[in-house]
């Protein structure tokens, strides 16, 4: 049985702590509808101490919408939802996606033309150094703007692509700078350096000026939390109005983290 839960606020524009629930357990409608309102509000959940099984991470996923496999190819895995992001190689192939280096601020799947929703990641292994996962709130970002360069924002789109062409769909994925949340009408930039190509119908000159000088407001510790892991820990957000970054860390350390996903 779950007892009531206990959400407390990071103090930062986004993240809140959950305690009080067993995700090993079904989840009452309740409970689901709280941890929904919460995600809206606070974009970033973080669930401590819940080492929870493959199928217990897929079920819950599917509280929030359709647990889909990811869309890249990952070998052979007996839970196929789930999807690892790991530095570990086992016979000299790697395990998992993203090796050790950092990867710059993104919205999960902004390369396809339905990005994914809600990311949900646990961690499995560690590293002692580095590895810390940031979330920029583009909703404060966006709300720190002055309102004209707003206004002017939000009748642009941008083309988003992956930097491993292969990833990419054939037609490449636009979206609007400004993204306005389908369950909150709040606006938020949605551009990254990491998978966002290009300000559609503007020259390349004055793309790259406009978005370097976004990604330089976005990256602000005002707008940035940082989460330091702990084994167990099992983190849900919404990739609507965030951008996330993992930071470096050791090659020879591990870190082993099952991902799943919502698709939008
Ligand atoms: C990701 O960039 O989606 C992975 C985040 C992480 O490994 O902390």
């Amino acid at each position: 049985m779950t007892g009531p839960i206990h959400i407390t606020p990071s103090g930062e524009t986004l993240g809140a702590r959950i305690t009080g629930i067993d995700l090993s357990q079904p989840l009452d409608p309740s409970s689901v509808a709280q941890l929904r309102q919460a995600l809206l509000e606070y974009c970033v959940l973080v669930f401590p101490n819940q080492p929870v099984s493959d199928e217990d991470q897929v079920r819950f996923t599917g509280y929030f919408g359709s647990a889909r496999a990811h869309v890249r190819k990952q070998r052979e895995r007996r839970v196929k939802e789930i999807f690892i992001i790991s530095n570990v190689k086992e016979n000299g192939e790697p395990i998992g996606a993203l090796g050790s280096a950092t990867v710059d601020f993104h919205s999960d799947l902004s390369y396809m033309p339905r990005p994914g929703t809600i990311s949900l990641l646990q961690a499995i292994e560690i590293p002692q150094e580095g590895g810390q996962t940031q979330w920029c709130d583009c909703r404060a970002a966006h709300d720190a703007l002055p309102a004209q360069e707003q206004r002017m924002l939000s009748t642009l789109r941008a083309v988003h692509r992956h930097p491993v062409p292969e990833q990419n769909p054939p037609e490449p994925a636009s979206h609007p700078v400004v993204r306005i949340h389908p369950e909150t009408g709040r606006p938020s930039l949605y551009v990254s350096p990491h998978l966002t190509s290009h300000v559609a119908n503007m020259d390349e000159a004055g793309s790259e000026a406009l978005l370097e000088g976004l990604y330089a407001h976005m990256d602000q510790p005002r707008f940035v939390w940082t989460h330091h892991w702990q084994v167990g820990d099992l983190l849900m957000w919404d990739n609507r109005p965030t951008m996330h970054r993992r930071l470096e860390f050791p090659d020879e350390q591990r870190r082993v983290m099952k991902r799943t996903q919502v698709f939008g």
